[in-house]
């Protein structure tokens, strides 16, 4: 019998040659001890075995080719925009045994050093500080990545990695195989994610109390239920930091202001214009996201910032016409 192994594909951004070397016409369960790494691993569907490379460790998935390719995009566009999920490496596929059997391709991604699935993060039982901290670290992840557009479909404690982060933890996504990512989400998409969130992290926990593994103290629902509460106030951080974004730019108007007389008034003048329109907009961009994010929240600008000039309906009413040579939407320009 032909052994085709020539139909071999390593799809990457750039392929290490050493990849070609791994025992592929072998199913991954059966891979030598040699080539693996024993690292700590979550519990999954798919095989996963860590392989050890010469610069690097990456994570194995073996995974039907239409799953593969759409985890591997993903991948791809999540680290486009920076958001805290595992590296996607490659894949590969026309895989077959020696004897010509055809075997699932595999998906490649970097190892996340020094991260450590839930279930690692206890030896003896979870105690509840830790279990709220992974929460805490969780909701974070899932409110950017939803201001990023993605919908993850399968939000759990399994699907996720976290980092120790000086107390606190840091959460990395690991399993996008049932996200989509869009423009922005609905507020169903999100409090669907949010629903499943707290359905997943409840039967994960109760596995946990039945192993005897979760502080007895805990209550599974109540604890999972925290992630809905920590997402939400979330909010309050978001406005923070959107009017971090206004103060910025009132800034430079600021600093160039002290320019006066430093250099011809035209010039002067210019710039100081645009940099007056950038301290409007910037406070536009930020009232209008409030009011927007507020409205899914349904939760006030906390007391210590700005409200928003105006209320929702009035952004969402606004046209601006697309030219250049004048004030796009004077109803926003602050006299
Ligand atoms: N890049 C990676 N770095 C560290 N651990 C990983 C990585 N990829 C997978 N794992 C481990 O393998 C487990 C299973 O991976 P996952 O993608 O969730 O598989 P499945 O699709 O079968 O659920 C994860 O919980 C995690 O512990
Ligand atoms: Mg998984």
């Amino acid at each position: 019998m032909s052994v085709p192994t020539h139909s071999l594909r390593i799809t990457a951004a750039s392929a290490d040659p050493a990849l070609l070397d791994l025992p592929w016409q072998t199913p991954l369960e059966e891979w030598p001890a040699n080539r693996l790494a024993a690292l700590p691993r979550g519990i999954s569907r798919h095989v996963v075995r860590f392989v050890r490379m010469s610069d690097a460790v990456l994570a194995a998935k073996e995974i039907g080719e239409s799953l593969a390719r759409r985890e591997y995009d993903l991948l791809r566009m999540l680290r486009r925009l920076a958001l805290p999920a595992v590296e996607p490496i490659g894949i590969v596929t026309g895989r077959h045994t020696p004897d010509g059997r055809p075997l699932d391709p595999v998906l490649l991604t970097r190892h996340l050093q020094f991260s450590l699935p839930y279930r690692a993060l206890f030896s003896q039982s979870l105690r509840a500080d830790t279990a709220t901290r992974l929460i805490d670290a969780l909701a974070v992840l899932l409110v950017r990545l939803h201001l990023g557009g993605f919908y993850w479909g399968d939000v759990s404690l399994s699907n996720t990695l976290f980092r120790r982060d000086a107390g606190a933890f840091a959460a990395y996504l690991v399993d996008a195989e049932t996200g989509d990512l869009h423009d922005s989400l609905s507020r169903g998409q999100r409090e669907h994610d949010l629903d499943l969130a707290a359905t997943n992290i409840a039967g994960e926990l109760m596995d946990l109390a039945a192993g005897g593994l979760l502080d007895e103290a805990m209550d599974p629902i109540d604890t999972s239920d925290l992630i809905v509460a920590r997402y939400r106030s979330l909010w309050t951080e978001l406005t923070e930091r959107y009017s971090a974004g206004v103060s910025a730019a009132r800034d430079l108007g600021t600093t160039w202001a002290a320019l006066q007389g430093k250099l011809d008034d035209e010039r002067f003048n210019e710039v100081a214009g645009f940099l007056k329109i950038q301290a409007d907009e910037a406070r536009w961009w930020r009232d209008a996201s409030l009011d927007y994010f507020g409205s899914l929240s349904g939760l006030p600008i906390p007391p210590q910032y700005e409200p928003p000039l105006h209320p929702l309906n009035f952004y969402e009413a606004l046209t601006c016409p697309a030219d250049v040579t004048k004030a796009r939407c004077p109803d926003v320009y602050t006299p």
